[in-house]
């Protein structure tokens, strides 16, 4: 059977959406570009085949909606609030085709499995525009914009190209001024229920094919700048050298060090060195920083030692240390009422009678956004060796086919919950 709702089905538009690429030979989908534009051309289709009335909001995302009684439905009815089930479907660059598309996708075939059941609250599926930050260096702008915290500062900052996100959400066709329309009202929402591949080795480990999230790791990014001078490769003698990026090689092996002795976790995941000539000594290093934490403080007090690591090493070597940050997103707890129903809903498709497992997460997700305006939950899926935010990313048919069952069931346990 390869009809809407079905595993196959979820496989098969999972694929489809990696032809929505910025590059032929690899996936990269952005946010506010044509390729964004266009994946959420195909997602509306599969939202509006599977009973659902469509809107693209303010900020970019795809929303699809049923009333309570199966009814195709926008705008909605007031004193009606919503379900959300739905992730994103912008990637990395060089990504793998499930790390936010699975979950969207996942989302639609359960509301098409739901169409003709009434449920006591309604039922959206959302495709979040921007949950990665590649572009603007700020992570879970779609996500933000929908739960209300959106904030006038991010306007400036700028892609790789030098365009601004104002600028790029008029070129997509948005007004910068109405962002504020996409801001959902925790009246109107019964919560955030998120599938993802779990993005790690755990499930794998433990060969289970689902599991429930208990927390997401608390995120910040920064762009770190070191600045020396530029001079001749030949001429400049080693005690006249102010080298940018020699002082940034040891700042990132510091940070590793430092990260290493905590339970947090640090990277530096681009290198940028001006002015970037074989026989120019590098006079500026520009480093991005991602870090994550089990909680915020001890997220926070990496930082701090990273920071200081970063003006110690200046000072020795005679450049300058400078830091910009780019994202901050709390960790976020799931509600024990999510948790319950993805757990019993786990139980019921892999019909187990061992308790299902809870993970906590240290990869990113819609939820800590989400989590200001509602209550959220997550069903992790196993991935293969872990890997996640490459191209061999891969989730097993037969997974899909059991989380398919356990998100349907999750949504109809907590319709039990709450009816
Ligand atoms: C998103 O996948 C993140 O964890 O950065
Ligand atoms: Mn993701
Ligand atoms: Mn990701």
């Amino acid at each position: 059977m390869t009809g809407i709702g079905t595993t196959e089905w979820v496989m098969a538009r999972c694929d489809d959406l990696t032809r929505h690429s910025a590059r032929p030979d690899a996936l990269e989908r952005v946010y506010l570009s044509p390729e964004h534009s266009a994946a959420n051309t195909a997602v509306r289709a599969w939202m509006q085949d599977a009973g659902l009335d469509t809107e693209t909001d303010a900020a970019g995302n795809i929303w699809g909606r049923r009333a309570a009684d199966g009814t195709p439905q926008r705008p909605a009815t007031p004193g009606e609030p919503a379900l959300v089930l739905g992730s994103h479907l912008d990637t990395v660059p060089d990504a793998g085709r499930y790390d936010g598309m699975l979950g969207v996708v996942l989302a639609i075939a359960v509301a098409h499995r739901l169409r003709d059941t009434v449920l006591p609250f309604a039922l959206e599926v959302v495709g979040f525009s921007d949950e990665e930050g590649t572009r603007f260096g700020k992570a879970l702008l779609g996500s933000c914009a929908a739960s209300g915290q959106w904030d006038p500062a991010w306007w400036d900052q700028a892609d790789a190209a030098g365009v601004t996100l104002r600028e790029a959400f008029l070129r997509f066709g948005l007004a910068p001024d109405r962002v504020g329309d996409a801001a959902r009202n925790p009246a109107d929402l019964v919560g955030y229920l998120e599938a993802h591949i779990e993005q790690g080795p755990v499930l794998e480990a433990e060969g289970l094919p689902l599991g429930y999230v208990t927390t997401i790791a608390g995120a910040r990014r920064f762009v770190l700048t070191v600045t020396g001078e530029a001079r001749h490769a030949g001429g400049t003698p080693f005690a006249r050298r102010r080298d940018a990026l020699v002082a940034a090689a040891h700042l990132v092996t510091r940070i590793e060090e430092l990260a290493r002795a905590t339970d947090s976790l640090a990277t530096v995941g681009d290198l940028r060195v001006e002015p970037g000539a074989v026989n120019v000594i590098p006079g500026r290093a520009e480093l991005t920083l991602d870090l994550r934490g089990r909680t915020d403080a001890g997220r926070d007090a990496l930082w701090e030692q990273i920071a200081a690591a970063g003006r110690e090493i200046a000072a020795a070597r005679g450049v300058t240390f400078e830091h910009t940050e780019t994202h901050r997103a709390p960790s976020t707890t799931c509600a024990p009422q999510l948790i319950d129903a993805v757990a019993s809903g786990i139980a019921e498709a892999t019909a187990t009678t061992s308790e299902p497992l809870g993970l906590w997460s240290p990869a990113g997700h819609d939820g800590m956004a989400m989590g200001a305006v509602t209550d959220v939950g997550m069903l992790f899926l196993r991935c293969r060796d872990g890997i996640s935010h490459h191209p061999d990313e891969h989730v097993d048919a037969a997974d899909v086919g059991v989380a398919l069952e356990a998100y349907t069931a999750a949504v109809l346990a907590l319709a039990k919950e709450i009816g």
